[in-house]
């Protein structure tokens, strides 16, 4: 196989660098082709643009494989627990029982956050969106760690900004929840596990002694697995760009949050809600909003449906379809929306317009159900999507840092006037 590619351009012969993956992805690489004939590559959305190598994710779209750090998402989901995987995401191993102890007890050990964070929880709105009180109170921890602004200290250092976000994410996310609930926030309880604790801090009251149900729990261990890592989408590349300026890891985190939450994007599964709902308001009819999806006069689209790598079934969304159906079976729930969600999947996989096209259900079309039968409400489902992309956040941006990537800065082709000449105010 050839290592290099040809562009010929004015007469001229470039020869461009070929590089190729451990599973035998190839990239052309094009960083010098600017010095040596003034061209650039235009790529508007990234849609085919590598942006840097990695040894954290394999993702093959066609054949709808997913992968983190070679074990599959498959075996992930079946077998291990949250904590693990965002260990094995972060420090590129599974851990041995013995660093797997020490890593959740340093977690379990940085739950609580400084009592004026609750002060500055207090001033937001009780009708704040919790993604913006999420990325705000993780952006604040620059203020109570101001030695995790530098990331260049040493490892230790780093490790403990780490260590803090992953244990402080949970309590941010539940009470983000209870400011807008209006209720007073519940303390970290560190017998219990990540998820367990994350549910009790979310729905129990000091009135009540909520005893977590081991259903939800290891349904939603399940569900953050999946959601742990995805290589280069956009919060990523957000939390990447941020870090390559040497921004420190809680700001890049905050901005990751921010570029999540979209409805392209994390915000997906919220909409996919919003819409399953819409269509049984409508009475149900499918195929009525299957035709909407397909009118390009129309801004309805199918939310849950496409993406921009899977080019086949989402490997996420099918271990996610047979979860929703054991979870709301073991909780005994027969949520209405989850039949509208079949159908709909069924009549887009039988039309001309989804299948040339290679739509298929992504992550967020299940997941919904899932955040919905467990009792997380519609708002709060783009923050348990940021909960379980937290380690891969801090995974990619750990290995850019390691890999002493320059700053990420995108070339543009300029369409704007030509010099003109100024015209004072008066004489305009
Ligand atoms: N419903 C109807 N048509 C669609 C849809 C959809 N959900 N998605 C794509 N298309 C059509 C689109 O109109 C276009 O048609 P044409 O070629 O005739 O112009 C074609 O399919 C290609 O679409 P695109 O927008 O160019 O594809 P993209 O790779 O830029 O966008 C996407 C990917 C995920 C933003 C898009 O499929 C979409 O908007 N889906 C709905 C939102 C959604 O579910 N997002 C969650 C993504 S998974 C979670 C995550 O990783 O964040």
């Amino acid at each position: 196989m050839s290592d290099t590619a040809e562009l010929k351009f004015n007469g001229n012969t470039y020869q461009l660098p070929v590089i190729t993956g451990s599973e035998n992805e190839q990239g052309i690489q094009i960083s010098n082709l600017r010095a040596e004939s003034g061209l650039i590559t235009m790529d508007p959305g990234f849609k085919n643009t590598g942006s840097t190598q990695s040894a954290i994710t394999f993702l093959d779209g066609e054949k709808g494989i997913l992968r983190y750090r070679g074990y599959s998402i498959e075996d992930l989901a079946d077998r291990s627990t949250f904590l693990e995987v965002a260990y094995l995401l972060i420090y590129g191993d599974l851990p041995s029982a013995e660093a797997f102890a020490k890593f959740r007890q340093e977690i379990t050990f940085h739950t609580l956050v400084h009592e004026d964070i609750k002060k500055i929880l207090d001033g937001f709105p009780s009708n704040a969106h919790p993604m913006g009180v999420l990325s705000s109170l993780v952006c604040t921890l620059t203020a109570f760690y101001p030695k995790s602004l530098d990331p260049n200290r040493s490892w230790d250092e780093v490790n403990l900004s780490i260590i803090r976000i992953l244990a402080k994410m949970p309590t941010f996310a539940a009470w983000s929840y209870k400011n807008e609930m209006g209720h007073p926030v519940i303390y970290p309880d560190n017998k219990l596990d990540y998820c367990s604790n994350f549910l009790r801090m979310m729905f129990g009251l000091p009135t009540d002694n909520y005893e977590v149900d081991p259903v939800v729990a290891s349904a939603l261990d399940k569900l953050l697995i999946l959601h742990a890592d995805h290589e280069q989408n956009c919060s990523t590349s957000t939390v990447r760009i941020v870090g390559s300026s040497q921004a420190s890891l809680y700001s890049a985190i905050s901005a990751g949050i921010n570029a999540l939450w979209g409805p392209l994007h994390g915000g997906a599964n919220q909409a996919v809600i919003e819409m399953l709902e819409q269509i049984k308001a409508d009475g149900g009819d499918t195929a009525k909003f299957i035709a909407k999806a397909k009118d390009k006069n129309d801004s309805f689209r199918l939310m849950g449906f496409g993406h921009r790598v899977y080019k086949n079934f989402d490997p996420r969304a099918k271990i996610i379809k047979k979860a929703a159906d054991d979870v709301l079976n073991k909780l005994g729930i027969n949520d209405p929306i989850l039949e509208i969600a079949k159908k709909l999947e069924e009549t887009a996989l039988n039309d001309e317009y989804f299948v040339e096209r290679k739509l298929y259900p992504n992550v967020d079309f299940y997941s919904g159900i899932i955040y919905r039968a467990i009792g997380i409400p519609t708002e709060m489902f783009t923050v348990m999507f940021a909960l379980g992309r937290l380690p891969g956040w801090i995974a990619q941006w750990k290995e850019m840092r390691e890999n002493r990537e320059p700053i990420g800065r995108p070339r543009q082709i300029y369409t704007g006037p030509q010099l003109r000449e100024y015209v004072d105010l008066n004489k305009r």
